[in-house]
């Protein structure tokens, strides 16, 4: 279980709620996962940035953003200026799903119904981190917190205000991993720098 950092109620509870995500059985996504990856970082906090799911090298760390995709959260973190030990950084979905490719575990991504049995955990999150500023990384991020389906691409460069919270949207960044040109990889990722920009502003200005 990845560490929740701070002395506040907040934490303390959210402790609790790790250890109970920990025995997770609300979709069937535990089965074949080694464990649940909960977010980890201070809470309060005023960024919380959500990814999609764990992936591979997540799932057996048990934290979250660990891998290649990490790397690339960290880039764009650093790019920013913000240091990633301030923030809370977690997943729309707490267990790695995947399917076997002769000895590889491949990444599927989670389905709408998934997304939606975790939605409790992000809540419980939301409620004990209580960030200034949500951030959604990629398609399933956003579907978890708006609650629907929407394209990343016409959310990006703006502050949304959502049910009382500020959430700003980027890509996911195994989307940049994936990038082949290293100029195109290094737009994207300034790009990516740009948006968690934006959401740092934001809560400063809260
Ligand atoms: N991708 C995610 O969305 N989250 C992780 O923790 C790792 C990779």
């Amino acid at each position: 279980m990845g560490a929740i950092v701070g002395r506040s109620s907040g934490a303390g509870e959210l402790r609790a709620v790790a250890a109970e995500a920990a025995g997770c059985t609300r979709c069937d996504l535990y089965r074949d996962a080694t464990q649940t990856v909960f977010g980890e970082g201070p809470a309060p906090a005023p960024l919380m940035l959500v990814g999609e799911q764990p992936g591979d090298r997540e799932d057996l760390a048990g934290e979250p953003f660990v891998g290649p995709a990490g790397r690339i959260l960290d880039a764009a973190l650093a790019a920013a200026g913000i240091d990633r030990e301030g923030v809370y950084v977690t997943n729309a979905v707490k267990h790695f799903k995947w399917e076997a490719r002769g000895k590889r575990r491949i990444h599927k991504s989670p389905n709408a119904t998934e997304v939606t049995a975790c939605r409790a955990w992000l809540d419980e999150e939301l409620t004990r981190v209580d960030p200034d500023v949500v951030v959604a990384l990629g398609a399933v991020a956003v579907r978890s917190v708006f609650g629907k389906a929407l394209a990343v691409g016409g959310l990006r460069g703006q502050v949304h205000e959502l049910a009382g919270r500020l959430v700003v949207v980027t890509v996911h960044p195994a989307s940049v991993v994936r990038i082949r040109g290293a100029e195109e990889r290094d737009r994207a990722l300034d790009g990516m720098a740009a948006d968690l920009r934006l959401a740092a502003e934001a809560s400063r200005s809260r």
